[in-house]
């Protein structure tokens, strides 16, 4: 077993005997010692470093269980070799960006370059327009919660550049993870950015022009389909980028957020 599959299998059993028993798990300074000689085989096997932040401001004042089960998912996730070839390709893992508490949850497709440089959903060119969508409904960025169906950036393998679908098998291996931080943050609306993340949330392939802009549901959780902003960088058509705005305005109107008439004349 590699390193970072028995961290994860040790991990797994701490958690259960913490739940099961309701105290912490103490580890002797002799195993702490053992783990820390292990270590260096991370570095032999060229795998890189877990990088888990350290929580944000906001994260520290919601509810601290919340905020430790998603640092829990967030280790397991870092250290995760289910697809060999993304982990052995990928900077970082990329778990999601957010309050632990928000009503909205954004889903999306899977990290690109910039996400996989940096660690953090949504913040190269789609992910600033998804910013400037968040901010316009009324909420500032931190305030909402942002995954992807992937964890990891789809690799291109023979090519250092340009981006992929994550493979059905892919997103069917990375998706328990996400149900896990749907789980944990319980918002009160989901939103799922294009085709593939409805995909991974749902399982099932639709045009997007038939899914979108209509209330789905997923286990109970309202559940509204728009299109990907990197859809609508790439189709500039201000009937497009109208479309994802009335999709936003049905969200407020469900979590029954006053629209003022700015936001209704708004065009992205
Ligand atoms: N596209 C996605 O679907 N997710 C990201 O994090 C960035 C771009």
């Amino acid at each position: 077993m590699q390193f970072p599959q028995a961290l994860e299998t040790v991990l797994q059993t701490l958690e259960r005997l913490r739940d099961e028993t309701g105290h912490r798990p103490c580890a002797s300074r002799t195993v702490l010692d053992a783990l820390e000689q292990i270590a260096p085989a991370r570095v032999r096997e060229n795998i890189p470093e877990p990088k888990i932040e350290p929580p944000s401001p906001d994260l520290r004042r919601t509810d601290g269980n919340k905020v430790e089960k998603l640092a829990a998912i967030q280790g397991r996730v870092a250290g995760c070799t289910k697809c060999p070839n993304l982990a052995s390709s990928r900077t970082q893992t990329v778990f999601g960006v957010g309050n632990p508490d928000a009503e909205i949850m954004f889903v999306g497709e899977a990290p690109g370059a910039d996400e996989d440089k940096q660690g953090e959903p949504f913040v190269g060119r789609a992910g600033q327009l998804l910013t400037k969508i968040i901010k316009a409904m009324g909420f500032p960025r931190e305030e909402v919660y942002i995954a992807n169906v992937l964890k990891c950036r789809p690799d291109t393998p023979g090519s250092s550049y340009g981006n992929r679908p994550p493979t059905p098998g892919e997103m069917q291996t990375c998706r328990p993870y996400l149900m896990e931080q749907i789980d944990i943050i319980k918002p009160k609306v989901l939103v799922a950015l294009g085709a593939v993340a409805v995909e991974g949330l749902l399982g099932t392939r639709a045009p997007m022009r038939e899914l979108r802009g209509r209330w789905d549901s997923f286990n109970g959780t309202p559940l509204m389909i728009t299109y990907h902003p990197a859809y609508l960088l790439r189709n500039q058509s201000p009937s497009e980028k109208r479309k994802v705005w009335e999709d936003m305005m049905l969200v407020l109107e469900r979590l029954e957020k006053p629209i003022s008439e700015k936001q209704r004349n708004y065009f992205l």
